[in-house]
């Protein structure tokens, strides 16, 4: 994120000795990603990070594809998933291709590891529940419709308050980052952003650990999930400054952008990737012309392949999906409104539609787990016109 944040104690200047109470060194870690030249954050340990006492390999981490690689519009139904587990081991992949995955989760129970994620930034979308993202940066308390936007390399560990939870998880080969355009030469997002800094959430309460014993970190990397064993709690953290870290920011805080006739949905993007998108649909009034049509025209989208998530039952051009609904349109057919909704949607005032939306600009996989929740005749929804 680039706005820094500075929690705890840090020594004047990076790189000095900077000394406990008892004369010993606090041990300075950088943490960023692209070695040197990235984001990063210095982070300042009781105890040297590197206290390994063991490691192995738990698993591999692999998914697998639709063996037919069927091509047609497609839509799943995450709520026929079976619910519970962990929130980090027990994901289920839904659509993924080399740059991004979206998975999705309902857990039951809280983890009693620590939990890194060496592979990819991570985006959680909170669909329903509460609870706090813990790390050594300190603590992110999260809330129904909350965006958690964690960078590879930050460990972390989920606490629930309330339940059901059901999570959104968006992981990404690259930077997960604010769109470029809303952002002046500086960094700072501009007054035309449809968001600002002041809407984003980051770390508080740094509680420091000092704690020897036993503490299990997993580690996802190539596809592999591996088990470290830490001599040390690793929130040993007394302070730490930078501009790595992970970050909130709710889907309501979103503000959407109104015409007299209907804007595209670049207007709705949240965070950019390498060669993908997150765009928010959010509640909002409808076009002001009193012949817009404010549903969307049909389109193809070329190059790209479009899933929207159905945070809500209401979505304006559609039919037949539920809240926690998937669709996948992808590049080589056009999609658009279903019968009816087209003209309904003349004259009317509003929609209370809430949707997150990933475009990808290189063809995704369905996984194996999505074809058991399909619908199979979504594709042919458009024919009572
Ligand atoms: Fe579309």
């Amino acid at each position: 994120m680039p706005m820094y944040h500075c929690l705890g104690s840090v020594p004047h200047k990076r790189h000095t000795a900077f000394r406990k109470p008892d004369g010993g060194l606090y041990a300075e870690e950088l943490v960023g990603n692209k070695g040197f030249v990235g984001p990063s954050s210095l982070l300042y340990h009781v105890h040297q990070p590197t206290h390994v006492k063991s490691v192995r390999l738990v698993r591999d981490m692999n998914w697998n594809s639709d063996p037919e690689r069927k091509f047609r519009h497609r839509h799943f139904r995450t709520h026929q998933l079976a619910s519970g587990g962990s929130i980090t081991m027990d994901r289920v992949p839904l659509l993924y291709n080399n740059d991004v995955a979206m998975l999705f989760v309902q857990p039951d129970r809280e983890d009693d590891f620590f939990y890194r994620n060496a592979q990819g930034d991570e985006i959680v979308f909170v669909s329903d529940g509460e609870g706090t993202l813990e790390t050594p940066l300190g603590a992110l308390p999260f809330t129904r419709g909350d965006y958690l936007v964690i960078p590879r390399g930050i460990m972390h560990r989920y606490r629930f308050t309330s339940s059901p939870l059901r999570c959104l998880v968006v992981e990404s080969t690259g930077y997960v980052r604010t769109p470029k355009r809303y952002r002046n030469e500086h960094g700072q997002l501009m007054e035309s952003s449809p968001y600002s800094e002041r809407d984003i959430r980051k770390p508080e309460n740094l509680v420091t650990k000092d704690e020897r014993g036993e503490f299990k970190l997993l580690v996802k990397k190539e596809s592999r999930l591996h088990e470290i064993v830490l001599a040390w709690h690793p929130f040993d953290v007394i302070g730490w400054d930078g501009y790595y870290y992970p970050w909130a920011f709710n889907i309501r805080d979103f503000e959407p952008r109104v015409g007299r006739v209907h804007l595209p949905p670049p207007v709705h993007q949240t965070f950019e990737g390498d060669n993908f998108v997150v765009c928010s649909f959010c509640p909002r009034p409808y076009d002001f012309d009193p012949q817009a049509v404010p549903v969307p025209y049909n389109h193809s989208n070329v190059m790209s392949d479009e899933v929207i998530y159905y945070a809500s039952s209401d979505f304006m051009s559609r039919k037949g999906i539920e809240y926690g609904s998937v669709t996948l349109h992808p590049d080589g057919v056009p999609h658009g409104p279903h019968p009816g909704r087209t003209e309904a949607s003349i004259g009317a005032k509003g929609t209370d539609e809430l949707a997150v939306m990933l475009d990808t600009f290189h063809p995704l996989h369905v996984s194996r787990q999505a074809l058991e929740i399909e619908d199979g005749e979504y594709y042919r929804s458009w024919l009572a016109d």
